[in-house]
């Protein structure tokens, strides 16, 4: 049997395991104790109460659900623990890039959860939930989800030690190959693709890390697509409109303001979709497929939505280390 053959029949007994109905239940969250997650700061907001540091959007999608019900989307947390026993290039790691996100991560990632079992029925978590690859990292996933997280993995998922990778890290399926197995026992989901019915809409959750999309998952896709239910597509990286690309490059870009009007030259994931042609055709006829009503995604850390196409709206969440998440109510 070839490895891909293994790879395949887990992923199966992963999906006919997890599919006992539920996208990510918040009911079926673990509880997390308040003490057993780092103290909440006393210099970051100490008298406000204990969901005011969340920054919660809300949006409305009316897509023909047998009952209605509420999704917290939430994306980009970038955990960024190491054990103590972890090499150096962790401990390396751990230092410099819980300097970048802030340091509070677990704690929004505790205190959306908590926030969530409360306010909504499901979650689901659009990647980039660790920086890069560690064992400390793994176990919090695990921690907070147990076998209960629906979602979709982010490029991050996939980085070994960010810029000290050996080997180098590279926007190929088969660099995704050297771990790909790993993160599959660590994710409690599909982690290539996925489908989740809820109250009759399908969610497909796809690994679009790299900004591109492969024939095997296009296929996965036309499949669900023939099962005739609407489809909420989750994943990493937006399908960028001119919109989503020009607020991308408003907060990403260092050289200046933009005129209103002004929609920045195609780079990087935005260039990806408009060259790889099995991408830029899946995104052609997405933009004509009158069952696709809504698309979550993340990556770009900005809270940011746009139509893309006459049946459905994207939504791209901030980032969860930043305590951002969206509330959709699906009707
Ligand atoms: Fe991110």
């Amino acid at each position: 049997m070839r490895e891909s053959d293994n790879l395949m029949d887990r992923r199966g007994f992963i999906r006919r395991a997890a599919g006992a109905g539920v996208l990510i239940a918040t009911s079926a969250l673990p509880v997390v104790a308040d003490e057993e997650t780092p103290a909440i700061a006393a210099d970051v907001f100490p008298k406000r109460g204990q969901y005011e540091r969340l920054s919660i959007s809300y949006a409305v999608v009316e897509i023909g659900a047998e009952r209605p019900f509420s999704v917290l989307h939430i994306s980009d947390t970038h955990l960024t623990a190491a054990y103590a026993h972890e090499n150096d290039k962790k401990q390396q790691l751990c230092s410099s890039r819980t300097t970048t996100f802030g340091g509070h991560q677990e704690e929004a990632l505790r205190d959306t959860l908590a926030w969530a079992r409360q306010h909504v029925d499901y979650v689901v978590h659009t990647g980039d939930l660790i920086d890069w690859q560690s064992e400390a990292n793994f176990d919090l996933v695990r921690k907070y989800f147990g076998d209960t997280l629906v979602g979709s993995m982010g490029n991050h998922e996939f980085s070994t030690d960010m810029w000290l990778s050996d080997p180098k890290e590279e926007k190929t399926e088969a660099y995704k190959d050297n771990t790909r197995e790993r993160l599959q026992q660590v994710y409690p989901f599909d982690v290539c693709f996925q489908s989740k019915v809820l109250h009759g809409v399908n969610f497909i959750t796809l690994d679009n890390v790299y900004s591109y999309v492969t024939e095997k998952q296009i296929e996965l896709f036309i499949r669900e697509v023939k099962r005739g239910l609407p489809i909420v597509l989750c994943m990493h990286v937006p399908f960028f409109t001119p919109l989503i690309w020009r607020a991308s490059m408003r907060f990403w870009r260092d050289n200046g303001p933009m005129t209103y009007s002004e929609v920045p030259t195609a780079t990087g994931d935005f260039l990806i979709q408009q060259e790889d042609i099995v991408t830029r055709d899946f995104i052609r006829y997405l933009k004509t497929e009158p069952l696709l009503r809504c698309i979550l995604a993340g990556h770009e850390h900005i809270t940011v939505e746009d139509q893309f196409s006459p049946t459905c709206r994207e939504y791209v969440v901030g980032g969860n280390f930043l305590f951002c998440g969206r509330e959709v109510l699906f009707l």
